[in-house]
């Protein structure tokens, strides 16, 4: 007798903050493929096909995740639509490049406004739609860079670094019933990534920078990294959290000598 594949996200109500692009893309296209309901909340609509193909189980809110009012229109649409979420993955999130001299405060606010505090709006505004449901999961897409730095990067690798420590606050307060957890990828073949490096003079040299920082020698893609948030997302990680996960290539994990 055939074995029917057991889709873990059925009917499950799953939010993505920056879900048109990128890592929230991946995931999205891996929640709906496991028979999940996604609703992206993004300042861009995902792809016209994408959204047809996905009709009754793709939603697209337009949001800024920056916006108190822009979140809770949103978090309205989306229970409208399907009732009580399940399930938040805050993958918005811009990069800009500069030292602590070199930001204006207006830069300053923008980066942590959308990095970090959109990643505290979403989850102030889905945790109680999570609550009437009985149970959820908050997972943010931080970065190595809230470990590691690189030149030019003060209020990015801040806004990285303080979503770890917003993390183990969601997952202490909201514990047992909700669980939280961060991801942390290295370099990923994603259209942020394309953006930063077509600022170079460069980009050929770049990105072979970019591979040769991972002992795998390679830069990862979007859908390594929706195999580990839909894997944290499901029952089958029902014992973790308060914990961040790093999906890096082995980035720094050697501090010295060379591969090559
Ligand atoms: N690509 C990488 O190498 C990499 C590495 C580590 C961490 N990350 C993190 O992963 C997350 C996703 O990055 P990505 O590479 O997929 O980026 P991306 O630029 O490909 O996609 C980001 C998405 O966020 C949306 N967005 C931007 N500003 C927004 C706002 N104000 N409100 C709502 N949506 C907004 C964009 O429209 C886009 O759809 C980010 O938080 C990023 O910091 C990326």
């Amino acid at each position: 007798m055939k074995r029917q594949k057991m889709k873990r996200f059925e009917n499950q109500v799953i939010v993505i903050t920056g879900g048109s692009k990128g890592i929230g893309w991946a995931a999205a296209e891996q929640f709906l493929a496991e028979g999940g309901k996604v609703s992206i909340w993004d300042i861009h609509a995902p792809e016209d096909e994408e959204l047809a193909r996905y009709s009754n189980r793709l939603l697209w809110v337009k949001c800024d995740v920056s916006k108190e009012k822009d979140i809770q229109h949103a978090v309205e649409t989306t229970e409208k639509q399907w009732g009580n979420i399940q399930i938040l993955v805050c993958s918005a999130g811009i990069q800009r490049y500069s030292t602590v001299t070199e930001t204006s405060e207006e830069e300053w606010d923008f980066v942590m406004g959308i990095n970090l505090k959109g990643s505290f709006l979403a989850a102030k505004h889905c945790i109680p739609s999570m609550q009437r449901h009985g149970n959820g999961v908050v997972i943010l897409i931080s970065s190595v860079q809230a470990f590691y730095s690189q030149d030019k990067v003060a209020p990015y690798v801040a806004s990285k670094s303080g979503q770890i420590g917003l993390m183990r606050s969601i997952a202490v307060d909201y514990a047992p019933n909700i669980r939280c957890v961060a991801v942390c990828p290295g370099t990923i073949n994603t259209p942020m990534l394309r953006d930063a490096i077509n600022l170079s003079p460069d980009p050929a040299i770049v990105l072979k920078e970019c591979e040769d920082m991972h002992l795998v020698q390679r830069i990862g893609e979007a859908e390594e990294v929706s195999k580990l948030i839909c894997f944290l997302a499901s029952s089958e990680a029902s014992f973790i959290t308060g914990q961040y996960f790093r999906i890096d290539g082995g980035l720094g994990v050697m501090i010295a000598g060379s591969k090559k």
